[in-house]
C-alpha cells in the first residue's frame, strides 16, 4: 500500500483526479474493510482539509450489529439504524435512525444531499456546532440497498457542489467494492 497521500493542484477537480489513483493504491492488496475504510477516509479528510469525515454503516441491531450489505427489505428498516464506523475529526453521534438527519434522509432517499447551511436544514444533527455545510452519500450493495453512507462536513458555508458529488460519488463506488469484497471473503 502507499506509504502516504500527496494531493496536488489547487482547484478541487485537479485535487480529486489526484487522490483517487492514489486512494486505489492504498487499498490495493488488502480485504479488511475496517483497515480501507479508516485509510480512505483519512485520506480524504487530509488532502481536502475538510472539518469531519466518516462512515456511518447501516447495521441490523437485531442481528449482532451486523453489516447489512446482502439483504435488507424495506419491512426491516425499522429493525435498523446507521451505527458510527471509521471517522476523522471530532467525536460524533455514534446512531442515526432511517429518515433522521442527514445521514437518515440520504439512506432513505438513496441518493447524494449537499447541505449548504446546516442551520437551514430541518432535522439536521449537529455533532459539531462548527460544522456549517455537508455532503452525505450512500454506498449500495449489488441489490441497489444502502450499506452506508458517507459524511463530510466542512467549518465553512457551501463547501459541496456538483464537482465534490462527482468525485466523490466515484469513491463511493470504490467503497461499496471494498465492502462487497469483505462480505464475499
Ligand atoms: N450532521 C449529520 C450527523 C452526523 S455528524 O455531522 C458527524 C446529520 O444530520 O445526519
Amino acid at each position: 500500500m502507499a506509504e502516504s497521500i500527496l494531493v496536488s493542484g489547487h482547484t478541487k477537480k485537479e485535487r480529486y483526479e489526484s487522490l483517487i489513483p492514489q486512494i486505489n493504491a492504498l487499498i490495493e492488496g488488502e480485504n479488511d474493510v475496517i483497515a480501507n475504510l479508516s485509510n480512505i477516509v483519512s485520506a480524504l479528510k487530509f488532502s481536502m482539509n475538510y472539518f469531519w469525515v466518516g462512515i456511518y454503516f447501516v447495521k441490523d441491531v437485531s442481528m449482532n450489529n451486523a453489516v447489512i450489505a446482502n439483504k435488507i427489505n424495506v419491512e426491516e428498516k425499522e429493525k435498523c439504524t446507521l451505527v458510527l464506523g471509521p471517522f476523522q475529526g471530532p467525536v460524533a453521534c455514534t446512531r442515526i435512525a432511517y429518515g433522521k438527519g442527514v445521514c437518515g434522509k440520504c439512506w432513505e432517499q438513496k441518493k447524494t444531499i449537499i447541505v449548504d447551511d446546516v442551520d437551514q436544514f430541518p432535522d439536521h444533527i449537529a455533532c459539531s456546532s462548527l460544522s456549517k455545510s455537508e455532503i452525505v452519500l450512500p454506498a449500495f450493495n449489488k441489490n441497489g440497498e444502502v450499506i452506508l453512507v458517507l459524511d463530510v462536513d466542512s467549518e465553512e458555508l457551501a463547501n459541496f457542489d456538483e464537482t465534490d458529488k462527482i468525485y466523490l460519488e466515484e469513491i463511493m463506488k470504490i467503497i461499496g467494492n471494498c465492502v462487497g469484497k469483505s462480505i464475499a471473503n
